[in-house]
């Protein structure tokens, strides 16, 4: 395919399957069962390809979905999200969620590549059937779709101590529930979850039609636990990319892992063999905290002390100790104003994330911003949505326990958690969670 070109069903290779016929089911509701049954033969054309990612002209960017890792952790962060995360209904055997693992595989492989999530799509089936997809994508291209899948800890023991699907014995020793932190104000209700899914597109409407679109299928095997939509990228993963800026005002990404960097992303974002799990090598693991940002109180805050509770200067976002944005922060520096004082306060929020003082932790930091609707008083609801991909869970830990004395801790609250598993990406013909289901 060359460049400037939409991709359609020519330009892809024939798949080792369609969807299953639980997945045709739900795409239908449980309902339809007959109807489902009999449209089954209109599936199975497509599959992704193995490439590298392609340009469209006028069309975004095409990640492939197969790969050594999935896509959507170092792949440059695009502008959206829409994360998901989903329960494990009560009958659904291991059979059945390896069985989903597969559907949602194979629609994934389909929707990276801007295609409808089966052959027959959102209009080229049955006119007595509702249609396979929901068509609020026809027509648009691929948008730069990544579709990353992670399993929680409930998926291997469940919260009553059930071993429901074998699993048990394959749980990683880090995938465990993330301990209390001071001023957690968590709600179970977003938080958690046996399985999650981040989409993530240039355009918001691919990315939710791809969760829309992948809920459905799961229909009567899973159910939508809690989701989060969020917009304007709080990282950059790639030196390719401009540093973007948070909901207070300031350049939030300077000091991430970038996916250029790969002796880093080796040594603190990708599971290695010999970590523990040998089906997670390639993998990662995933935290997710919803963070509330009182905005109305910070923008209260004079200027000076918003840069010194970051420990950066919110024009260029260099490091109050001087230099350029880039430039590494000196905690040893003395202030040039306030004598005898460092010039970043060791409680700001850079001097207490810092590898410095933990131990030499890194993140993968890939969050966006979020406001959903206001509260009664009027205030936006508004913060970020951290997401953050690592080797080892306890490195999330280390940092977020070294924050209990953050400055920032005045005007944010952490209001959803969870953690994930991120298995290696899908063999070429195969489907992610495979080297846990296979
Ligand atoms: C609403 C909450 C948060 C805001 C507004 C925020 C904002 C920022 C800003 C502006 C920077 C400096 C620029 C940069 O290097 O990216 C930064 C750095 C960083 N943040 Fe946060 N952050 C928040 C939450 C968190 C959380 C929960 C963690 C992890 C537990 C975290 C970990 C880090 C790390 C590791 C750095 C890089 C520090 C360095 O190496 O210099 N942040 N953050």
């Amino acid at each position: 395919m060359s460049a400037g070109e939409t991709p359609n069903e020519h330009d892809i290779e024939e798949p080792a399957r369609g969807l299953s016929r639980r997945g045709l089911l739900g795409l239908l509701g449980a309902g339809a069962a007959g109807i489902a049954a009999g449209g089954a033969g209109g599936f199975g054309i497509a599959a992704a390809t193995g490439a590298s990612a392609t340009s469209h002209a006028g069309s975004g960017t095409q990640y492939p979905f197969n790969g050594e890792h999935q896509a959507g952790i170092v792949t440059p962060a695009q502008d959206r999200i829409h994360f998901a995360t989903f329960d494990v209904r009560e009958g659904t055997t291991r059979e059945d969620l390896a069985e989903l693992l597969q559907d949602w595989s194979y629609a994934s492989s389909r929707l990276v590549q801007g295609l409808d999530v089966s052959a027959s799509g959102a209009v080229g089936g049955s006119p007595l059937a509702p249609p396979d997809d929901t068509g609020e994508a026809l027509g648009l291209p691929p948008s730069a779709l990544t579709i990353t899948f992670g399993f929680g800890p409930t998926l291997f023991v469940d919260g009553d101590g059930v071993d429901r699907f074998g699993l048990a014995s394959k749980q990683p020793a880090k995938l465990t529930q993330l301990p209390r932190f001071s001023g957690d104000a968590l709600d179970s209700a977003l938080s958690g979850g046996d399985l999650c899914i981040q989409a993530c597109a240039d355009d918001p409407q691919v990315a939710v039609h791809a969760i829309r679109n992948l809920t459905r299928i799961g229909f009567g095997r899973v159910i939508l636990r809690w989701s989060q939509l969020g917009f304007g990228r709080t990282s950059s993963t790639s030196t390719s990319q401009a540093t973007p800026r948070n909901l207070f005002g300031f350049k939030d990404g300077t000091a991430n892992v970038k996916a250029e960097e790969t002796s880093a992303t080796t040594e603190h974002v990708w599971v290695a063999p010999g970590d523990g799990a040998d089906w997670l090598a390639g993998g990662s693991y995933l935290v997710a905290r919803r963070i509330r940002m009182m905005i109305e109180s910070w923008d209260r805050v004079r200027l000076e002390e918003q840069e010194q509770i970051i420990g950066r200067d919110k024009r260029a976002g260099a490091p109050l100790s001087g230099g350029e944005e880039f430039a590494e922060p000196d905690f040893a520096a003395e202030s040039s104003t306030t004598f005898g004082q460092p010039a970043i306060d060791a409680n700001s929020h850079v001097a207490l994330a810092h590898p410095t003082k933990n131990a030499g932790a890194r993140l993968l930091r890939r969050g966006y911003n979020f406001v959903d609707g206001n509260d009664e008083l009027g205030r936006l609801n508004a913060g970020l949505f951290f997401l953050s991909y690592q080797r080892d869970p306890e490195q999330f830990i280390r940092v977020q326990q070294s924050l209990s004395t953050d400055l920032l801790n005045e005007y944010i609250k952490h209001t959803g958690s969870g953690i994930w598993a991120i298995p290696p990406g899908a063999r070429e013909g195969g489907y992610v969670g495979e080297t846990l289901f296979g």
